[in-house]
């Protein structure tokens, strides 16, 4: 069976990463979740003081560091994915923190960082067979992608959606502080100046706000078995 690309975008905390881990695990595909990447970088940038106190990033600080940073995945044999490296230190919990939540739209929103990352990404995809998630996959980084989708849900579902997560994994959270990083994140990511988040002309829309996780990985599965024999 021919290889494909797919492309998954759409808001924060709407369940794009779990669909994309899902997905490629049932159709034995690599998956890249870009968001850890911009997470990572944003570690790095709270832990080399590249803040300012009022929020903005020092920019040209961080520029000049990009080389410095590399990120790199590596399987977790006890859950099966992939875990989020930064200069080889295992880092998938501590990008997760609301601190980093906090701070990351601004750092995505660098254009030097961008261009960095999205370089990395199409090298990652080169071979096709790839199942990539993020904000800008369908529209900047792989724009020929064969199946595209963007998902969407209210933002009260995906905050308690986050609450929930955060709660299970025995880590502080308020409701009230998510839902406000939620809409926060929603207006930075799709008013920025370097790759906006928005659909792609050619994505298929899907709003799961009232599916389950089991009815979406039909759907997604559905969508997959359409354009491979397309
Ligand atoms: O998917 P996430 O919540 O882990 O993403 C973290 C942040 O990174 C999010 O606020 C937007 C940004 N991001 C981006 O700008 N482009 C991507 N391809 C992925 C994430």
């Amino acid at each position: 069976m021919k290889k494909i690309t797919i492309a998954i975008d759409g808001y924060s905390s709407c369940g794009k990463s779990t669909m994309a881990k899902d997905l490629a695990r049932e159709i034995g595909y690599v998956y890249v979740d870009t968001g850890a990447m911009y997470r990572a970088v944003t570690l790095y940038a709270l832990r080399k003081k590249l803040f300012n106190a009022d929020g903005t990033v020092r920019q040209q600080e961080l520029e000049a560091q990009i080389p410095n940073i590399q990120i790199t995945f590596r399987l977790n044999p006890k859950t099966g994915r992939p875990d989020t490296c930064l200069n080889g230190e295992n880092v998938e919990t501590s990008i997760r923190n609301m601190e980093v939540s906090s701070r990351v739209s601004p750092i995505a929103a660098i254009a030097a960082v961008r261009q960095a990352l999205v370089a990395q990404q199409q090298d990652m995809g080169k071979q096709k067979g790839i199942v990539m998630d993020g904000r800008d996959i369908g529209t900047a980084v792989f724009p020929d992608a064969e199946l595209k989708i963007f998902v969407t849900a209210s933002a009260e579902i995906r905050a308690q959606r986050r609450f929930d997560e955060l709660k299970g994994k025995g880590m502080e959270a308020n409701f009230d502080d998510i839902l406000k990083n939620v809409q926060e994140r929603d207006y930075i990511d799709s008013h920025r100046e370097v790759s906006p988040l928005r659909k792609a002309a050619d994505a298929i829309e899907l709003d799961n706000s009232h599916m389950s996780i089991p009815e979406q990985k039909e759907w997604l599965m559905e969508q997959f078995r359409k354009a491979v024999t397309a």
